[in-house]
């Protein structure tokens, strides 16, 4: 058997090793319950070996869905002690126990693609989905939406880049005071130099603490918001999922004309994170109006959102070629690049995806295979892993991760390839 079908046995192990029944965690140990946008690539990943199972995972995610349309970031199915901050800390009550807030929603997009691969079986529960996405796209556009329209994050772990750079300012300018004693579990599954620091993590808490009295009302939340940033990720993610939805609401005979608007605020939005000395899209303090210099991985989803963007292209080749493994997620540049921890520089094989998807759709061919080499020959040489070492391929975070190994079998594989 050929080493990249060794690899792709491998990657369906994973998954399969990874299903807690309708449900997939992210890795064992390090995160025990259902994440959000993990399983929206969880589900991409079962769809190119099980259609069936890939739908039950989408609709397991929606059926922890509030009433007010959220889907939340981690799902708590079953109590597990070997993560912190879980369901008693959070206090809430969706229908399902969770956390109080939401993640990039790659779901439709995902979606798309797996009712693609088979639409005649899809179709009954793809008419299932769509209001129910509708109704979590229009939370982000209500709640979520700062004055130029672009959509923002009011905890860190909302954008699914925890530590990123982008919102340093704005987390420095937190005081967490009262936080109180609590014990960290990631650091008993990872080293702590690849996660975020204690201060990180005082006021990821407080926060937590915070939505909680007020009790995860959102008008309540946002009488006085401690943090609100404008998101690349969010902003070019919900873009593109819109998009998505709008397609799949349009071939099933659904009304398009609201997503036809959230569509038009978005791209007004999404214009509104360039900033020209950077020649990149980056982060704004939605509270104080202060645009980071630093350009993220994030930054390089312009093309996935649907953007022509040429003008960053310069940006992610100079980025790109200072690294061995890119996309980084943050400038090896920029002043707190470390190739280690998180998202302050690692590369992260799924964020690369959904560039390179991009990438492709805009005419970039070259770049888009590039990256899909560059990302496969990683994890051909070190193994599904959550992130690397963007300088070395040095693997770090969780391993035998779900995502990697959906990327793997949907993208990244030779196999995956469709010419
Ligand atoms: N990514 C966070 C964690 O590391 C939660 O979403 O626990």
């Amino acid at each position: 058997m050929s080493r990249q079908q060794d690899r792709d046995n491998e990657a369906r192990a994973i998954l399969t090793g990874n299903d807690r029944g309708g449900y997939t965690v992210p890795t064992d140990g390090l995160y025990p319950y259902q994440w959000n946008w993990d399983s929206a690539f969880a589900a991409f990943g079962f769809s190119t070996f099980d259609v069936s199972r890939a739908w039950d995972e989408v609709e397991t995610l929606f059926s922890g869905q509030w009433s007010n349309g959220m889907v939340p970031h981690i799902l708590f199915h079953k109590p597990d002690p070997g993560y912190f901050p879980g369901p008693d800390v959070w206090g809430c009550d969706g229908p399902i126990p969770s956390s109080g807030i939401s993640q990039p929603p790659v779901a439709a997009s995902f979606i798309r693609r797996i009712w693609e691969t088979d639409r005649a079986t899809g179709h009954a529960r793809l008419q299932a989905l769509v209001p129910k996405l509708a109704d979590w796209h229009r939370w982000f556009m209500d709640w979520r939406t700062d004055d130029q329209d672009a959509v923002c994050v009011t905890h860190p772990w909302e954008s699914g880049r925890d530590n990123a750079p982008d919102w340093d300012g704005a987390m420095s300018a937190i005081d967490p005071d009262g936080v109180g004693d609590y014990q960290r579990r990631d650091l008993g599954h990872v080293d702590a130099a690849m996660r975020p620091t204690k201060e990180d993590y005082d006021r990821y808490i407080w926060l937590v603490q915070r939505g909680r009295r007020l009790g995860w009302d959102e008008a309540a939340m946002a009488r006085d918001v401690p943090l609100k940033v404008a998101d690349p990720t969010m902003t070019f993610i919900l873009l593109r999922a819109n998009r998505d939805l709008r397609a799949m609401a349009e071939e099933i005979g659904q009304s398009t004309s609201e997503i036809d608007a959230w569509i038009r605020r978005l791209e007004a939005g999404a214009a509104s994170l360039w900033h020209e000395s950077s020649a990149a899209f980056t982060a704004r303090d939605a509270v104080d109006g202060g645009q980071e210099d630093d350009v993220s991985n994030a930054s390089f989803l312009c093309w996935y959102g649907g953007l022509a963007a040429p003008e960053a292209l310069a940006t992610y080749d100079r980025i790109s070629e200072e690294v061995t493994y890119g996309v980084p997620s943050y400038d090896p540049h920029g002043p707190d690049f470390n190739p280690r921890r998180y998202w302050r520089g690692p590369t992260w094989p799924m964020l690369n995806m959904l560039i390179a998807t991009g990438l492709a759709e805009q005419g970039h061919a070259d770049r888009a295979e590039a990256l899909r080499e560059s990302t496969a020959k990683l994890i051909a040489e070190h193994g599904f892993w959550e992130y690397f070492n963007p300088l070395d391929g040095t693997p770090a975070g969780g391993k035998r991760f779900t995502w990697t190994a959906a990327i793997w079998l949907g993208w990244a594989s030779p196999s995956a390839r469709k010419d």
